[in-house]
């Protein structure tokens, strides 16, 4: 039998108030993999971002922001929300001192409070996928205003090698949560126009060699730059999108 949303908040709320995801095995793995990519990511992401300067903004999540936009725009006001206490602390300690007006809530994504139209941006980091992504996002449609933006930044699941992985490693993960899938764009485009910047495919494969060759230093050899710059080129080919490990969404309400 499936799970009740509410049994799955509940296991969420416990996984991260209580930090007991161990990432201890891939932290090695990724500094390889994404050493360039993150350059990448950081790129698009400052760029992105800018629509965020004197605007309302929404974060599915609490502390995404402190990367995304702490130091490099100024919203009128950032809200946050998280149904964890520890993580929703973690971005209230992160908020101390800045220039903007903040504001923090313990609520669940999947069911947002606020009222309609409240919001020109809302943005999340590795969080659609820990969530009932239709209802979600009719949330999210809902509080934006008309011509609302979205940034969202999620992993992939479509690659068997992934899911491979996923499955001999489920400590990484929380039991609930699913990487998007093919279906879960469908569901996006029904309310969202976006652009996708697919990360990660043969950056991971060239990643793991290098892991295995240097050990855990030398990050930025060149077989890590090789399989990012492969990365590069086949993001741009639409048939490859299934392969990759990470997508930025950058969208607009319908
Ligand atoms: C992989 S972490 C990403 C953290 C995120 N980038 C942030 O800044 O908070 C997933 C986050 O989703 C939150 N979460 C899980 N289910 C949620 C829900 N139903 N409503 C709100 N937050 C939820 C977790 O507490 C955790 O902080």
């Amino acid at each position: 039998m499936s799970k009740s949303r509410e049994e799955i908040n509940k296991t969420e709320q416990d996984y991260w108030n209580n930090k007991k995801l161990d990432r201890k095995k891939i932290k090695p793995l990724r500094r390889h993999a994404f050493h360039f990519s993150y350059n990448r990511e950081r790129k698009l992401l400052n760029e992105v971002i800018q629509v965020t300067e004197g605007k309302e903004v929404l974060e599915l999540g609490s502390y995404v922001w402190s990367d995304w936009i702490k130091n490099k725009v100024v919203p009128k006001k950032l809200t946050c929300i998280n149904i964890s206490e520890t993580e929703l602390q973690t971005g209230i300690d992160h908020a101390k001192g800045v220039s903007f007006e903040t504001e923090f809530h313990l609520m669940d994504a999947n069911n947002l409070t606020f009222p309609d139209e409240s919001f020109d941006v809302v943005i999340g980091g590795a969080i659609l996928h820990h969530l009932d992504i239709e209802k979600t996002l009719s949330h999210v449609h809902r509080v934006l205003k008309p011509n609302g933006i979205i940034i969202f930044l999620e992993p992939l699941n479509m690659n068997p090698l992934y899911k491979i992985y996923r499955k001999l490693n489920p400590q990484e993960r929380t039991p609930d949560e699913h990487a998007l899938v093919s279906s879960d764009f469908k569901i996006i485009k029904k309310k969202f126009t976006f652009d996708h910047y697919f990360m990660d495919f043969f950056s991971v494969i060239f990643g793991f060699i290098s892991l295995k060759i240097y050990g855990d230093k030398n990050y930025g050899n060149w077989l890590n730059k090789f399989g990012f710059n492969l990365d590069v080129l086949c993001s741009k080919i639409p048939f490859m999108h299934v392969f990759f490990a990470r997508v930025v969404l950058f969208g607009k309400k319908k």
